[in-house]
């Protein structure tokens, strides 16, 4: 894999993201519409029922008014595919059909070793487990015994920790402070640092491109805790990671459904069954990340839960995190099974065929909601269909506008005989409440930069770049004695060297440096017009300003010094100078 080879030229991303149109990789993810010079959608990145999200052909760029998230067509898949940045930069390379280089490509394979990241240990430690569970007859005795065959084992690179062996001492050339960084070893209060697992089946957990990034271990036979798990680490976050989805992409030929389980075991029975399209959550409830990951993957997505409360109250978690990421053309249902059965035990006894008839039949999500709403109310009283009506419009408040929000609250009206206009209107209240909340929480972090003349030409010149045309040299900027001048002074240079940069290649540019979070920020100011008279007007007198504070700022000085020390004939001269240019800007 290329990830671990040398830097990514500057010059190739500055490249790539001329190559490529924003517009098309946007709408070919997100359906746009045309306004004017940009393009507009709802956003995909909050719930919204009025359109705020615009992408720029200009400026290779989107940004969304109500959610303030923006940037270039990379932070875009970044964001919405969840890759990294050089996940990104490649997935982009590759619909514009080009190679992505790296700098010092060929000592890379030696630099590798070195500087390895947690990646290279975690994969290390997987192929040392399984070799350990290749010698320990009792582990392998104990796999076959949960029906699991050499093949299935293999594909998701199980493994044994052993007893009497350390991972640690068998990776000691990474370091104590890498291991424990990686969850594989932990410190203990007397800085003694040991194996994190002993004596468990070891199940790896690999992320969306098939590395590994944490452990689940199993102990063999009855004991406690039955799992234990990698710790949350830097490549490790249970809230947006599925354990199995990358063998689930990689052993179905066409992934139309997800299958969303509890437990490692459920998902691997599952595949020896030969359904393969399973994943589980790791031992958290399903968040909204992990929702919109799967939606983004396949159209239908079966939540599978156990009969018992605790299936009850995780599914009905779930449904309430589905809510906000439904679409017409997605669908979610609820498999509850009998009581004391788990996938695992499930497909055991009825086999592939029941059990996927049994999927097809599963609760859609509307009767799921409807079921559990009216088993929490009586609705045979005025007040507990109120009650109902109140806590049905709530979650109905939560969904995009689609048919399903629509039929729903047609049924929420008949259950509670409540006129369907009245339903409506209050639900067209409770959205415009929920709305009035989303706008308010993007709002303060713009807002809380105080708007200073150097701010706002940076600003405009990250939207216009040809305003450098006047502004001053970057020499000239750097003379200035101002905060925020060697930021401003550093994008003219930038703009003067790459004529043609559009906003998205100028953010680029500053992206994993010191200014990146200011940059992000001050791309959020945009001004109110796109007339470019007027912006060349505003940024002009923003230089006016700058100029006279840093003359100012000049001026102090000398006339302090003339009061003290007195003056140089060349100093005088200077301020003279400074006298009549101020007389100039009209000060
Ligand atoms: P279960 O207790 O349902 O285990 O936990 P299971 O998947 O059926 O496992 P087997 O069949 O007994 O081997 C479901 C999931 O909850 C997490 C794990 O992710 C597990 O797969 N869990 C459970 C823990 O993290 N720790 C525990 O001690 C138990
Ligand atoms: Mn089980």
């Amino acid at each position: 894999m290329s990830s671990t080879a040398g830097r990514i030229p500057r010059e190739f991303i500055d490249q790539l993201l001329n190559r490529v149109d924003i517009v098309d990789v946007i709408s070919s993810r997100v359906p746009l519409k045309k306004a004017g010079r940009e393009f507009m959608a709802c956003c995909p990145f909050h719930n919204e029922k009025t359109p705020s999200f615009t992408v720029s052909p200009t400026k290779q760029f989107y940004h969304c008014f109500g959610c303030g998230v923006h940037g270039s067509a990379i932070s875009f898949l970044m964001e919405y595919e969840h890759l990294e940045y050089v996940e990104a930069i490649e997935a982009l390379a590759r619909t514009a059909g080009v190679q992505v280089p790296r700098e010092g490509a060929q000592d890379a394979p030696k630099r590798k070793r070195r500087d390895a990241s947690l990646y290279g240990l975690l994969e290390e430690s997987a192929r040392w487990y399984q070799g350990q569970l290749r010698q320990t007859p009792a582990a392998i005795e104990y796999l076959q015994k949960r029906g699991l065959s050499g093949e299935v084992s293999a594909r998701f690179g199980l493994g044994y920790a052993p007893a009497n062996l350390s991972l640690g001492r068998e990776l000691a050339h990474y370091g104590e402070d890498k291991l424990v960084a990686s969850g594989m070893a932990i410190r203990n209060d007397a800085g003694r640092v040991y194996d994190r697992f002993r004596e468990r089946i070891m199940f790896p957990i690999r992320d969306r491109r098939g590395r590994i990034i944490g452990f689940g271990g199993r102990i063999i036979g009855e004991g406690s805790p039955k799992y234990l798990n990698s710790p949350e680490t830097e490549v490790f976050h249970k809230g947006s990671e599925l354990y199995g989805l990358f063998e689930a992409r990689q052993h179905t030929r066409k992934l139309e459904r997800l299958l969303v389980v509890e437990g490692y075991m459920d998902v691997i029975s599952l595949a020896q069954y030969d359904v393969t399209y399973a994943v589980a959550t790791l031992g958290t409830a399903t968040t909204p990340e992990h929702i919109r990951q799967l939606l983004r993957l396949v159209p239908e997505v079966v939540f599978c839960f156990d009969g018992d409360r605790a299936g009850r109250d995780a599914a009905w978690r779930a449904l309430e995190n589905a809510l906000p990421e439904l679409r017409d053309d997605k669908e979610i249902r609820f498999l509850f099974l009998p009581q004391g059965e788990d996938p695992d035990t499930q497909i055991r006894q009825v086999g592939k065929e029941a059990f996927e008839a049994g999927l097809q039949e599963a609760m859609t999500l509307s009767a799921y909601l409807l079921t559990a709403l009216k088993e929490r109310y009586n609705i045979s009283t005025r007040e507990g269909k109120s009650r109902l009506l109140n806590d049905g419009l709530k979650l109905l408040a939560t969904m995009p506008t689609i048919f399903l929000q629509e039929q729903l609250s047609g049924e929420l009206s008949t259950l509670t005989d409540m006129p369907l206009e009245v339903v409506r209107r209050r639900l067209k209240e409770n959205l415009s409440t929920t709305i009035e909340l989303t706008y308010n929480q993007a709002r303060p972090s713009d807002q809380d930069v105080r708007r200073t003349p150097a701010r706002h030409a940076i600003a405009l010149l990250l939207h216009y770049p040809v305003l450098v045309e006047v502004a001053d040299s970057a020499e000239q900027i750097l003379g200035y004695d101002l905060p925020g001048m060697s930021l401003l002074a550093s994008i003219i240079e930038n703009i003067e060297e790459h004529p043609n940069i559009h906003t998205a290649g100028l953010l680029e540019r500053y992206r994993q440096t010191e200014h990146e979070q200011a940059l992000k920020r001050l791309s959020n100011w945009r001004p109110e017009t796109d007339d470019e008279t007027v912006i060349r007007r505003e940024f002009t007198d923003c230089l006016q300003q700058i100029r006279r504070q840093a003359y100012e700022k000049q001026l102090e000085t000398l006339l302090h010094r003339e009061r003290t020390e007195g003056l140089s004939a060349q100093e005088r001269n200077d301020l003279v100078c400074l006298l009549s240019e101020l007389h100039n800007l009209g000060s």
